[in-house]
Order: C-alpha cells, then structure tokens, then sequence
C-alpha cells in the first residue's frame, strides 16, 4: 500500500515534471469561484488533471480542473483549478493526492483559498477571513494508514498548521491595500449538505468563525512533509439559520465571483512577499 501510494506520487511527478522547465515554489489551490485567479499566471503551462497519471477528476460546478504552472507575483507557481472534495465519493487520499505531488515537485510553501459559510455572527458575506487554524469536524485523516517516513512523522505536530510568518506578511498586505480582512478558525464538516441552523449553532460554541467542506485534509498532508501553510476563506453566506434565507451553490459561487477582484489583488501581494 505504502509503495503503491509513493510509486503513484512519482508516476503523477515524473508526467508533469517533463511538461514544465521549472521547479514551484508555492502551490496555490483556489476555491469556489476562485479559480479565475489562474488566469492571471504568466508564461502558463496548463495541465489538464484527467491528463496526469493517477489523477482523480474534479466534478463540482464551478470547479476546472487542471494545473497552471508559471510564474504569480514574481514566484514560481503550481495553481491548482479545482480541488478534490471527500463528498464527491473520492477516498480521503485521493483528495490530498496533488498535494503529495506537489511536494514531489518541491515546493516548500501552500496557499489554501476557499469559500466558506460565516459563523461567526460579526461577519458578512463578501468578507475574507485569515485562518489562523482550524477543527477537523469530519472526523476522517488522509493521514491514516501506513506512515510515508520519507514525507514526515507518524504523529505530527500541528500546534502551527498555519504559519504565523505567512499569516503576518498576510495581515500586513491587505492592511496596504486598505482591505479589512477578518480572522478565525475554519471549521471542516464533510457536506454535501449545508449544515442545520441547529448545526451551526452547535460549532459556533466548538470555537468554529467559519465552516466548509474543503481544505483541512490539504492542511494536514501539507503539515505531515513540512509544507508552510497560508489559509484565506472567502465567506460567501452566513451561515445557516443566521439570515432568513435559504443557502445555495449559486450564492456561493456569486459572492466569490464578486469578491475576485480584490481577493487576486492580495494574493499578488503576498506571493511578492512570501
Ligand atoms: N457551509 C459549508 N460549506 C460552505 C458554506 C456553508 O455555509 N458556504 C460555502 N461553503
């Protein structure tokens, strides 16, 4: 299995690394919504997932899915189009995969975006959150199974899963560019149901400012092979049972859709400065 799972990485690594002439820095894995950010890569080399070896294939609405190798506030970029999501029937390490070949590839840095719900009742839709960390609420670890020794520990720490370096430089640049970034814990629930008003009400008393379905198995693989990890989630919704309204994909995809602008203007700046 151990094996099975390091020849798989190497096969994936070995594919694209003979269809780019660099080696990233930073891997970038946009959210919901979020994906246009890719377009703005320079020198692009585009790679289709269903293209590399062992790949699974992203089937959410308003997901692509490819890589876009290049070059992203002056650093050598691996974007990710279109994330793997647990709901979707994959299996937990299926869904970490492009992480691990990220790795692979040698980047030593991870970028995280999503859309998340807003818990915490202070924010709005439209806002951007920094997560400063975070509640695995789905119960389910990629790292589970024999240990890769070559990548990290069997038990690791994850008392930073977020770095505070990466976080600060994070803080700084939107106060630069004058946008309010608000920050908290980002709770990991798998969906694909949204969550009860009942639910939410549960997880704000865990400690939890923001929910979503994605992103914590990234974090936790990143952390295993001491990748240094930035989070940003884009609150599209309240929440259930916070507003009178009903939560739906749509939304969630508009308000991400609306927030793009500013959203690529800071992660250009942080990319400069990480
Ligand atoms: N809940 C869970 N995941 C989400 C939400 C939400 O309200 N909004 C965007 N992703």
């Amino acid at each position: 299995m151990r094996e099975n799972i390091i020849s798989k990485i190497n096969e994936a690594r070995d594919y694209i690394k003979g269809r780019i002439d660099f080696v990233p820095e930073i891997g970038l894995i946009l959210g919901s919504g979020l994906g246009v950010m890719g377009e703005e890569v320079e020198d692009k080399i585009i790679i289709e997932y269903s293209d590399i070896p062992n790949f699974p294939v992203s089937t959410v609405e308003g997901h692509k899915s490819r890589f876009i190798f290049g070059t992203l506030g002056g650093k050598k970029v691996a974007v990710m189009q279109g994330r793997f999501h647990y709901y979707e029937g994959y299996h937990i390490q299926q869904t970490v995969f492009p992480v691990w070949v990220m790795k692979a590839l040698g980047i030593s840095k991870m970028i995280v975006t999503n859309a998340a719900g807003g818990v915490n009742t202070s924010f709005h839709a439209g806002d951007l959150m920094l997560i400063r960390d975070h509640i695995n609420f789905a119960c389910v670890n990629p790292l589970i199974g024999p240990n890769i020794e070559e990548f990290g520990p069997r038990f690791p720490d994850m008392s930073n899963a977020y770095s505070k370096r990466m976080s600060e430089i994070a803080l700084q640049c939107a106060k630069e560019i004058g946008m309010i970034m608000q920050e908290g814990t980002y709770m990991y629930l798998t969906g694909p149901t949204y969550e009860t008003p009942a639910e939410i009400r549960a997880l704000r008393v865990l400690g939890s400012d923001a929910v979503g379905m994605s992103t914590v198995p990234e974090v936790v693989v990143a952390n295993h092979c001491g990748v240094e990890v930035m989070g940003i989630s884009c609150i599209t919704n309240m929440a259930a049972g916070i507003l009178d309204q009903p939560l739906s994909h749509h939304e969630v995809v508009e308000t991400a859709e609306a927030v793009k602008v500013n959203f690529i203007k800071l992660l250009k700046s942080i990319l400069e400065r990480v």
